[in-house]
Order: C-alpha cells, then sequence, then structure tokens
C-alpha cells in the first residue's frame, strides 16, 4: 500500500514537532512493509509571508488530494495585529471546513508513568482514559451573522452567532455512541441547555439519536457545561466519551489535556470527510520555537492516530503508542513533563528515543 500524505508543519515548534513525527511515520511504514508520499505546504504565518494569506488554493486543493493530512500548528505575535480574515488561524478553520471534518477526536489518556506531572494528585488523575469528541465545523465558529459593526453613537457591536442543526447534531452523536462501542460504553453529552435553546435542542437530538438508532447498549447522560468543567478536575475517572459543540470542546480539550500532565502529549484526529487530519492540540508556542525544547509526542501520538484511522494500518499504531509509553516509562521527558530524578531530553532527542523503542525487536 501507499499513501499520500500532506505535510503542513505551519509556525513556531510545528515544524520541530512535525519532524519528528515524519520520521516516525517513515520507519513505521519501512516496518510495517507501506509507502508513504509526503508533499509538504506552507500555511498559517508562514503562509501570510510567503503569499500574503494563511491557506493558497494549491495548499488546499493538495489536502484535499491526499489520504491523510498532518498539521503542525498556527500563529504567533507578529501576526495577531492583522484582521481575523487573514489571521493563521483562518487556514485552520477553512481546511477543517473545506474537507467536512465535523468530528474532532481528542483523546486524553494518562500514561501512568506521568501520572506525578499533573498539576493535580495521582490518585485523582491515575487511570484517567477518556475520549472528547467536538464537533469541529459548526456553532458559534461558523455561524452568521457575525462581525464587529459601528452603531450610530460612534460605539461597537461584536456577534458571534451558535447555531447548530439536527443533521449537524445528529452526525457527531453518531460518532461518540460508536466510539463508545469500542470503549467502556458511556457517552456524556455536554450542553448549556438550561440557559441555551440551541443546546437544548442539542440535547434533544442526541437523547433522540441515542433511542432510535439502537444504542441502548450505552449509558447515555447529559451534563451542563459548567459542572463538566469542575468534574473533570474533581473526578476525571467517571468519563469515557465526552460529545460536544466546537466551542465547549475547545476550552475543555485544554482543560483534560492538563490531567495528562502537558498540553504537549495530547493528539487529535478530525474526520467526517474523504480526508483526515491529524494534529497535536497544543499551540505554536512561539517563545520556545527553535530551540529543541519542544514536546514532539502529541505530533508522534497523532501519527498513530493518522495510522489507525485514515490508512488501517492499526498495528502500526499501536506500535507507536507501546514506544511512546516505553520511552517515559524509561524516564525519559521533555521540558514541560520534566520532574525531579528523570532525564531531561530535547524535542529532536526524544523523537530519536521512541524511533530507537520502535526499532526493537518485539518480544
Ligand atoms: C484548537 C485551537 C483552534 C480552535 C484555534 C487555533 C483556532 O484552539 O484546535 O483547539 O479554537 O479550534
Ligand atoms: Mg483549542
Amino acid at each position: 500500500m501507499s499513501y499520500k500524505i500532506a505535510v503542513l508543519p505551519g509556525d513556531g515548534i510545528g515544524p520541530e514537532v512535525m519532524h519528528e513525527g515524519i520520521e516516525v511515520l517513515k520507519q513505521v511504514a519501512k516496518v510495517y512493509g507501506f509507502n508513504v508520499e509526503l508533499a509538504e505546504g506552507i500555511v498559517g504565518g508562514a503562509s501570510i509571508d510567503a503569499h500574503g494569506k494563511p491557506l493558497t488554493d494549491s495548499v488546499l486543493q493538495l489536502a484535499k488530494e491526499s489520504d491523510a493530512v498532518m498539521l503542525g500548528a498556527m500563529g504567533g505575535p507578529q501576526w495577531d495585529g492583522l484582521d481575523y480574515s487573514i489571521r493563521p488561524e483562518r487556514a485552520l478553520l477553512r481546511l477543517r471546513q473545506e474537507l467536512g471534518l465535523f468530528a474532532n477526536l481528542r483523546p486524553v489518556k494518562l500514561f501512568s508513568a506521568l501520572a506525578s506531572a499533573s498539576t493535580l494528585k495521582r490518585d485523582v488523575v491515575e487511570g484517567t482514559d477518556l475520549l472528547v469528541v467536538r464537533e469541529l465545523t459548526g456553532g458559534i465558529y461558523f455561524g452568521q451573522p457575525k462581525g464587529v459593526t459601528q452603531l450610530p453613537d460612534g460605539t461597537e457591536r461584536g456577534v458571534n452567532t451558535e447555531v447548530y442543526t439536527t443533521p449537524e447534531i445528529e452526525r457527531i452523536a453518531r460518532v461518540a455512541f460508536q466510539a463508545a462501542l469500542k470503549r467502556r460504553k458511556k457517552v456524556t453529552s455536554v450542553d448549556k441547555a438550561n440557559v441555551l435553546e440551541v443546546t437544548e435542542l442539542w440535547r434533544k437530538v442526541v437523547t433522540r439519536t441515542h433511542k432510535d438508532e439502537g444504542y441502548a447498549g450505552i449509558e447515555l447522560e447529559h451534563m451542563l457545561v459548567d459542572n463538566c468543567a469542575m468534574q473533570l478536575i474533581r473526578n476525571p475517572k467517571q468519563f469515557d466519551v465526552l460529545v460536544t459543540t466546537n466551542m465547549f470542546g475547545d476550552i475543555l480539550s485544554d482543560e483534560a489535556a492538563m490531567l495528562t500532565g502537558s498540553i504537549g502529549m495530547l493528539p487529535s484526529a478530525s474526520l467526517g470527510g474523504k480526508v483526515g487530519m491529524y494534529e497535536p492540540v497544543h499551540g505554536s508556542a512561539p517563545d520556545i520555537a527553535g530551540q529543541d525544547k519542544a514536546n514532539p509526542l502529541a505530533t508522534i501520538l497523532s501519527v498513530a492516530m493518522m495510522s489507525r484511522h485514515s490508512l488501517d494500518q492499526g498495528v502500526a499504531a499501536d506500535r507507536i503508542e507501546k514506544a511512546v509509553e516505553a520511552v517515559l516509562n524509561d524516564g525519559y521527558r521533555t521540558a514541560d513533563i520534566l520532574e525531579p530524578g528523570a532525564k531531561l531530553v530535547g524535542c529532536r532527542q526524544m523523537g530519536q528515543l521512541v524511533r530507537d523503542q520502535i526499532a526493537r525487536p518485539q518480544g
């Protein structure tokens, strides 16, 4: 088998972590006998500098013609003053929308070696293994009307609109139920149904999908988003699959990331269209860019998710995840997850250690 992968490293630490991810990909391809054809594209701030916009049509085309897209990170202070329509982040939103990636999967799994790297107590976080299923192409991120207008009295008015339709809610609910079937069979749907009509609809449609589409074997509960934010740090082990709107998912997944010790550990998959897109949940971290300090594990774990979901190479995915676990068990840490007694390594060495593990004979 041969797969076409669009590689979009982006800005800040994006290129560094992507380099390690791609080297891991090449290595598992060799071990498991498949081919990867890599085509690199410029996105985000780098594209603004080169072409005046964060995503060119040719890069979008490249993404559409691939089997999967690997994305690094986008943005940086030098582009913050730009108009919203050409900010680096727009590239990400447009890719999600144009590729029809309505389902964002963010697994939050604590490697036990990292239980004391979390800011929370070990007994609270140990054993955490949940999946955030975030709706990704609707809600307040895309709803109309939006924008800032001038009022006659010289003040301004800013608007964004939270919108969901029945089919949009049904399809993301299905993704959550399907994922739960392969896990511990519990779905928590997160909304603000006590205040927002749009999420009252969300709750109604999720409930109906659960009932009408034969998911009786799955336990469904509903939780208000403020309570969920609290429960995530009070007792994260109560959760299996969390399904929620675009914005609540954005916020809760960053919060959940800290259960794993660092946002530098969290991979993600965006699915729903023909082409899947895979990226670390963290941002471009311009403060440490180019210093070989970044944690490449979220990108490496995103390569594992890509192998599983887009390349149908589940065994390769397992091997990558096991290799990451072994490196952590051996005590190696990047700065973001460093703890007393551990061995501090840079981005490149962390990538190399994972590859060394993959190269070892399996016993
Ligand atoms: C994420 C990020 C993006 C989002 C930003 C960079 C647009 O925070 O993927 O979680 O809000 O979706
Ligand atoms: Mg976010």
